[in-house]
């Protein structure tokens, strides 16, 4: 969630040069001022608030402009560039779909669909069996909302249809996916609440301090939910909002629950999975397996492709030709998501996060203890680390200083998305997964620093208004 616009008057800033980082320009670069400029003119203002660099390349973990400036990537796009940017192998996979001459298919049966379907295979649990391929994450959540639905009425009629989901839960922009997500700003669009859509808080430790299970039920009861009245039950495996992995103990009596109302459990995975956390999805981590997993993002490295996965009976509710996208399994993407999918297997990327997935967690640490107080809360699972500007001592959100973090690591060479989470407070950490150490370390370091300088303004702030 980008809270406003990033300046176009380029500043001179402190030269930067490092093995991973060249800054040798005004910021924004002067020449890039008319591009940045008329895309504001030309499309909504919803697709601005990100820092106002001109991309041009990407090499690994490292992203270029065209004037000679490299920033160290801590935003992976916004978590999809698994393993890294400009990848040789995914460029020629692209490529040689490209010249075969085939970047359409619909639902017409491709090679390329089957190799990646049988890639993916390979990463399932049971009972997870099938998968259909989608474009966007959006698509795989509605698909996972409408398969509970349509799987509720069919077992307990009419009235089994309400769907659970979590507060400040992120599942994407479309109609169904807002009215599961958890932020009452993002719907207040839709104009009327639906009772079929119902959320309980979710077990952070931060905003939800109690992240027993008993919060699960006792919210149903309070909004007069009945277990044998709901469908589905929709979260992510770590928020978007945040970094927290859902707890494992949680996680199994949620399975349990399910199980005993006959109400499927769907992890969104679409930030998580494919290595994100240390395992090839986020529900890993929990012990139990999920009836449903929507899939997206890093599945490809890139292009767009998403995936719902599920077990045979779901996904066999629909027949022919009742469930299809005009892009499913579009070639092209499908031959970059088997490079990508090939290169993290082979490359041993889920392993180097997990091996990484320690010092993400103390440079996170690190970073809030430089805050002094300001930032109320950091967690890191694997290699997504973040950390929450909020007011001394409580969950308030403090925006100006996210913003401020994002916008000063744009100055030294450390690429960045805007704040998101409760209050646009929010600052991610993602690499791609293909991060080396000596990098890591840099670019943590780096984020300490400009922490310690925000907390120092911040409190000489408050010293003056404290007089
Ligand atoms: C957890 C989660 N689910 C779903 C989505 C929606 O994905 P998309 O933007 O591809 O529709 C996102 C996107 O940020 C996400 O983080």
């Amino acid at each position: 969630m980008a809270t406003k616009e990033f300046p176009l008057i380029p500043e001179t800033v402190e030269p930067v040069k490092t093995k991973y980082r060249t800054i040798c320009t005004k910021i924004p670069v002067p020449e890039s001022v008319a591009a940045l400029k008329k895309l504001r003119e030309l499309e909504p203002r919803s697709m601005g608030g990100q820092p106002p660099v001109l991309w041009h390349h990407g090499k690994g973990f490292t992203i270029s402009d065209a004037y000679g400036n490299t920033w160290l990537d801590f935003s992976s796009g916004v978590l999809v560039t698994a393993c890294g940017h400009g990848r040789k192998e995914i460029v020629k996979a692209i490529a040689d779909m490209a010249k075969q001459g085939m970047y359409h298919s619909y639902c017409f049966a491709t090679d390329a669909r089957l190799k990646l379907v049988e890639e993916l295979t390979t990463l399932l649990p049971p009972p997870l069996k099938r998968i259909f391929l989608l474009t966007t994450g959006a698509e795989a959540t509605e698909c996972c909302i409408k398969l509970a639905r349509t799987w509720g009425m069919k077992v307990g009629g009419p009235g089994k249809k309400i769907f659970v989901s979590f507060e400040n839960g992120f599942h994407g922009r479309t109609l169904g996916a807002q009215l599961a997500g958890g932020s009452a700003g993002l719907k207040g669009w839709i104009g009327q609440p639906d009772p079929a859509f119902v959320q309980v808080p979710f077990p952070d430790g931060f905003r939800q301090p109690d992240q027993s299970f008993a919060v699960f039920e006792k919210t149903l009861a309070a909004k007069g939910v009945k277990g044998a009245d709901v469908c589905g039950v929709m979260g992510e495996t770590y928020q978007g909002c945040n970094a927290c992995l859902i707890p494992a103990a949680y996680a199994q009596a949620l399975r349990k629950w399910c199980d005993a109302n006959k109400a499927l459990l769907i992890f969104d995975e679409v930030q998580a999975g494919f290595g994100r956390t240390g395992k090839p999805f986020g529900f890993m981590h929990t012990g139990i397996v999920p009836d449903l997993a929507a899939c997206g993002k890093g599945i490809s490295g890139g292009m767009p492709l998403s995936a719902v996965l599920g077990t045979d009976e779901l996904m066999n509710m629909y027949g022919p030709g009742e469930m299809t996208s005009t892009h499913s399994a579009n070639p092209i993407c499908s031959a970059a998501a088997l490079a990508n999918l090939q290169v993290i297997k082979r490359d041993k990327l889920i392993e180097n996060t997990a091996a990484l997935a320690p010092l993400m967690a103390k440079g996170a640490e690190k970073i809030a203890k430089a805050a002094g107080g300001h930032i109320g809360r950091w967690d890191a699972t694997g290699l997504v680390g973040c950390v929450q500007w909020t007011q001394k001592g409580t969950t308030t959100p403090q925006p100006e200083l996210a913003w401020q973090m994002v916008w000063r690591a744009i100055k030294r060479g450390i690429m960045l998305f805007a704040p998101v989470g409760v209050g646009g407070c929010a600052i991610k950490l993602c690499p791609p997964l293909m991060v080396t150490k000596p990098a890591l370390k840099e670019g943590l370091a780096v984020m300490e620093e400009i922490a310690a300088e925000i907390a120092a303004e911040a409190n000489q702030l408050l010293a003056v208004a404290a007089g």
